[in-house]
């Protein structure tokens, strides 16, 4: 076995990583694993968390004591402690008031969401790299994609969700009991969760259907196993950069068409539609679904935003016309350990590109355009929004389908978008 990292490692003035425990209701995300915390080590910088920050994620205190960080007992300490902390949930008043003035803070911001929080981050003098602005069409910046990876494990749990609350297989099966049919599952919406959703589903067996406004996901959909299902209107939904439009009445109502009949058929629904700035469109009526099945389930992933269903209620799991309807809005802390580790290497990454010196001091160059991306306070100065990239690429469609191969080998995160404009 490896001996942990020795402090002799860090150079006097190396700075220190902070990892606080998440304080948001119900988190159980942690925002580094030990495993990440060698390798920040590796890059010259010390390492310190909050005494049970990885607890509810399956981390224990003496794993990252083992990988070499220093376990301070509460949050004053930690964040006292640390030039840059590393977080999950944009911090709180109080967490603001924690940070060093002049600190470094790396974490899901949503600044569009959240001006009062930029002001506070502001007057601390702090520099802030939202995870959330990572220009996502950049190629190299897809290692740092934390919202990809999110949705990813977030679709993936939305069908676990989903079979927990079906009482049948999704799997057909011929027993001697009896023969038992697959189960139907429709995804609306074939971005980033919904693509992962379809992947799951279809390995569990279900019959898999999907539709999109974006006619190119199509293929996409078709190689993860499931079967696009177009709406009969001649329109395309493709808004730029890989993310929708609003559509024309016409074509809404050619769309409430087809999803009856979809209603109508399938098991389970899972709604994952999203216009970045939009409230989210309303797909699935109540009568919608008093005409499905006793028994089905519908999961609205984009709950948060208002829902796809109109009978959603967010964070809470009810029952409507003797359907399941599941609008969590916590689906990746769901699943804690998978997306702490996902989360963990994304910063990491970044981290790489910080430090390219490997020395531990992280240095933000604003003439990197991802970094600039990400940057929505410097020094102290509000940076957000960044201007658009020099070249803003097109979603190459060639990159998409190699990111599709890719996850289908259940290593990648999907195609190459752009930050999502303010929701
Ligand atoms: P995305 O932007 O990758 O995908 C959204 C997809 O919806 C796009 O492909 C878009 O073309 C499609 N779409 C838009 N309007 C449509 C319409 N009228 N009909 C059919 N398709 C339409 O977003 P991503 O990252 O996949 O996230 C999906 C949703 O899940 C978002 O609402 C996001 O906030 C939510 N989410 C929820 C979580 C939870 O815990 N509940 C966790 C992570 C994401």
């Amino acid at each position: 076995m490896q001996s942990a990292p020795s402090a002799a490692m860090h150079r006097r003035d190396a700075q220190c990583i902070g990892i606080p425990r998440e304080t948001f209701p119900l988190e159980k995300r942690v925002a580094t694993v030990p495993d990440v915390v060698e390798k920040l080590i590796k890059l010259g910088f010390k390492v310190s968390i909050e005494s049970g920050a990885g607890e509810a994620a399956n981390f224990s205190d003496d794993a990252y004591r083992a990988a070499g960080a220093e376990v301070l007992p509460d949050a004053a300490a930690l964040w006292a402690a640390s030039d840059i902390v590393f977080k999950v949930r944009p911090p709180s008043e109080a967490e603001v008031g924690l940070m060093r003035e002049g600190g470094t803070l790396i974490d899901f911001i949503w600044p569009a969401q959240n001006p009062e929080l930029m002001q506070q981050l502001a007057a601390k003098k702090t520099t802030v790299l939202a995870i959330d602005c990572l220009p996502r069409t950049l190629s190299r910046a897809q290692k740092m994609d934390a919202l990809t990876s999110t949705a990813g494990v977030s679709g993936y749990r939305a069908v676990i969700e989903a079979a927990n609350a079906f009482g049948r297989y999704f799997n057909g099966q011929i027993t001697a009991a009896g023969k038992v049919p697959p189960a139907k599952v429709f995804i609306a919406g074939a971005g980033v969760a919904g693509l992962a959703a379809i992947g799951t589903a279809a390995n569990l067996g279900a019959i898999v259907r999907a539709n999109d406004t974006r006619a190119e996901v199509a293929d996409q959909v078709k190689s993860l196993g499931g079967e696009f299902v177009k709406v009969d209107y001649e329109e395309d939904g493709s808004g730029g950069g890989g993310y929708a439009k609003v559509m024309s009445e016409g074509f809404q109502a050619a769309q409430r068409k087809m999803y009856a009949e979809q209603a109508k058929d399938a098991d389970i629904i899972i709604t994952t539609a999203l216009i970045p700035g939009k409230p989210a469109p309303k797909l699935i009526t109540a009568e919608m679904v008093q005409s499905m099945k006793p028994g089905s389930v519908i999961v609205d992933m984009a709950a948060e935003q208002g829902g796809n269903c109109e009978l959603t209620v967010p964070g809470e799991a009810v029952v409507r016309h003797g359907v399941t309807l599941i609008g969590y809005t916590d689906l990746a802390s769901r699943l804690a350990k998978q997306s702490s580790t996902l989360y963990a290497t994304n910063l990491l990454r970044l981290t790489e590109e910080l430090c390219k010196a490997k020395d531990g001091v992280a240095v933000v160059n604003m003439e990197d355009e991802a970094i600039r991306g990400l940057t929505v306070v410097k020094d102290g100065a509000i940076t957000w929004p960044a201007p658009p990239l020099k070249q803003a690429p097109a979603p190459a469609p060639k990159a998409a389908a190699a990111a599709v191969a890719e996850k289908k080998n259940g290593h990648g995160h999907g195609a190459a978008r752009p930050c999502p404009p303010r929701r």
